[in-house]
């Protein structure tokens, strides 16, 4: 039997348009998410790239005294030990430092070395003798054990390649009862924000409990509060969340 090209064509657009029959496999749907080396899941949503040290594309967070509402909502207080997870060029820990006074400690943490050598100059030049610069690494940011009473993220969330070991050794570093303030956009991870309900999902399969969640005044976001997990999970029993399709 001889077919003509135009037929052949036609017949193969066919086969390769038609849903599969038996004995073949259909695409999976939902392929286990990855793992690192130590057994934590990856991200499985799209992860936003590190473009600068501050945040600063939004309406004016000074106006809006978005430093004043952090405070409030994470209920900081003189003599607490504050991290500032992704501090950047520090526009918190500048303001944390004289929130917590004399006998409290903030520590800036950030991957990006160079961000925190602007911040350490800036903060030996204003005197600030609470602030202490620490260097993390995406997935962990490398805080002394137990000691911390308040941590803030702040328009940061959405660039963390490893969240949930991120969040797990966060954890590892608050003291019982310590809680972590988010602060992010209500928009899809690879538009410099995070789905309230992604964000809940995430901060939950590591232990954590959500105490909060409500928008801050002048439009700048929203604050999410999370309270420490009494007990971390296995890395491996952590169960990744996926972003609603929309989000990804
Ligand atoms: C847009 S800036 C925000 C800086 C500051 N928090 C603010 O509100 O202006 C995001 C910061 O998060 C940092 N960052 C990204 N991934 C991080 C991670 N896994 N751990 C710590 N910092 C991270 C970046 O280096 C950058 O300094």
């Amino acid at each position: 039997m001889r077919f003509s090209l135009p037929l052949l064509a036609a017949m193969f657009l066919l086969a390769a348009c038609s849903p599969p029959g038996e004995g073949q496999s259909a695409p999976k749907a939902d392929a286990p998410a990855k793992r690192d080396a130590l057994g934590f899941p990856m991200a499985d949503r799209p992860v936003a790239g590190i473009v600068a040290s501050e945040w600063s594309n939004g309406p004016d967070r000074d106006a809006a005294d978005e430093s004043g509402q952090l405070v409030r909502g994470l209920e900081i207080k003189p003599g607490m030990a504050v991290a500032d997870i992704g501090a950047g060029s520090g526009y918190h820990t500048l303001r944390l430092s004289p929130a917590v006074g004399a006998s409290g400690v903030v520590y800036a943490e950030d991957i990006v070395e160079a961000y925190l050598s602007g911040l350490r100059r800036e903060a030996e030049r204003r005197k600030l003798r609470n602030v202490k610069i620490v260097v993390g690494t995406p997935d962990d940011p490398k805080l002394p054990a137990g000691a911390v009473d308040r941590a803030v993220m702040v328009h940061m969330y959405h660039e963390i390649e490893s969240p949930y070991a991120l969040l797990w050794n966060l954890a590892g570093s608050l003291k019982p009862g310590g809680r972590v303030g988010v602060i992010d956009l209500d928009r899809p991870t690879n538009s410099h924000g995070t789905p309230p309900a992604l964000l809940k999902c995430e901060f939950e399969a590591v232990g954590y409990k959500r105490l909060s969640h409500g928008p801050l005044e002048g439009g700048i976001g929203y604050l999410a509060v999370f309270e420490a997990p009494a007990a971390r999970p296995k890395p491996a029993d952590i169960k990744p969340c996926k972003a609603p399709p929309a989000a990804r």
